[in-house]
């Protein structure tokens, strides 16, 4: 099957950047919000991103002009209509996301494939809120996701090959490396990396080293481009926070409990980077 139109759901962190990658490599995108407010928002956030590309001479002004025409944002799903691959990227809830999916699944053709960017939930209960389970499938981007090399490609037990196949050749045409992994929570990436960033969270909580020392510590003493605590300002706490919580209710495992100082962050309202504080302050 060849995808010429992708649709985007959520037009955030991750959801902007997906839509902004499928344009810059040729493909008509839909990308959707839940109000004009926020897909004005997510709109020049990629206007934003196309210029420092510009700027840094990667693309030419004509690539961003020709990147903004693929790109129609929209508040309605029925503009999904024509897609051939829809990528959801809203909030980290499941609830939210089976109602998507099934709404998806009413309004695209039937030969589309419809993709998750979960970073930890269930796939498969995505899957069953459609008439077309076999065509469900994770298309899992790394933040941010026009720099991250990486794109995993998550198949549930009843993923059709053919779609795992799409799904594939769809990152490649990203300019993504694909690595293939089970519907089982955190996938490959997320399962190794979220309870280091908890226990990060947790040493902090508990006085063992100030922030700055924890993320020294794994910047210079393990060669990370990041310490934990300013990668989980970069995931966001809330997206941290929420993948802590699914993922703990599905396994019972303590190491993905979340910490106290990270619910409370969260209740603050310090949801990292894109709220200019979190564990730091960012202009
Ligand atoms: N942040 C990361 O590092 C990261 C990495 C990989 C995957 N993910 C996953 O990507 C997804 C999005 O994360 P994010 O960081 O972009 O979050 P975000 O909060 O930046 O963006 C989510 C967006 O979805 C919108 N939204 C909510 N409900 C919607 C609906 N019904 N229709 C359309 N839009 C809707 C919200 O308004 C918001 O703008 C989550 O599932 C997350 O787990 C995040």
């Amino acid at each position: 099957m060849e995808v010429k139109k992708v649709g985007v759901v959520g037009c955030g962190q991750m959801g902007g950047g997906i839509a902004q990658m499928s344009a810059q490599s040729g493909y008509r995108v839909a990308v959707s919000e839940i109000n004009d407010e926020l897909l004005n928002k997510g709109l020049a956030a990629i206007n934003s991103s196309l210029t420092r590309s510009v700027e840094k001479e990667k693309i030419t002004p004509a690539d961003k002009e020709a990147t903004l025409a693929r790109i129609k944002g929209t508040t309605d799903l029925k503009d999904f209509g024509d897609c051939d691959l829809v990528i959801e990227a809203a909030i980290e809830n499941l609830d939210l996301k089976k109602k998507i999916f099934a709404e998806l699944d009413e309004v695209c053709p039937k030969h589309a494939i419809l993709a998750t960017n979960t970073s930890c939930l269930s796939i498969m209960d995505m899957a069953m809120t459609t008439g077309r389970p076999d065509r469900v499938l994770g298309l899992h981007f790394f933040n941010p996701a026009p720099l991250m090399k990486l794109m995993e490609v998550v198949r549930t037990i009843v993923t059709s090959d053919e779609t795992v196949e799409v799904g594939r050749d769809f990152g490649q045409s990203l300019g993504k490396t694909v690595i293939i992994a089970r519907d089982a929570p955190g996938f490959v990436v997320n399962r190794l990396l979220v309870p280091q960033l908890l226990n990060a969270i947790r040493m902090l909580e508990a006085g063992i080293a100030t922030r700055e020392d924890i993320d020294t510590g794994m910047t210079l003493g393990l060669n990370h481009p990041i310490g934990p605590l300013a990668l989980s300002d970069l995931v966001g706490l809330d997206t941290l926070l929420f993948i802590a919580n699914s993922t703990y209710d599905e396994f019972k495992d303590p190491q993905f409990a979340p910490p106290v100082l990270l619910s409370k962050t969260v209740t603050a309202g310090w949801l990292g980077r894109k709220t200019g504080k979190g564990f730091y302050e960012y202009k």
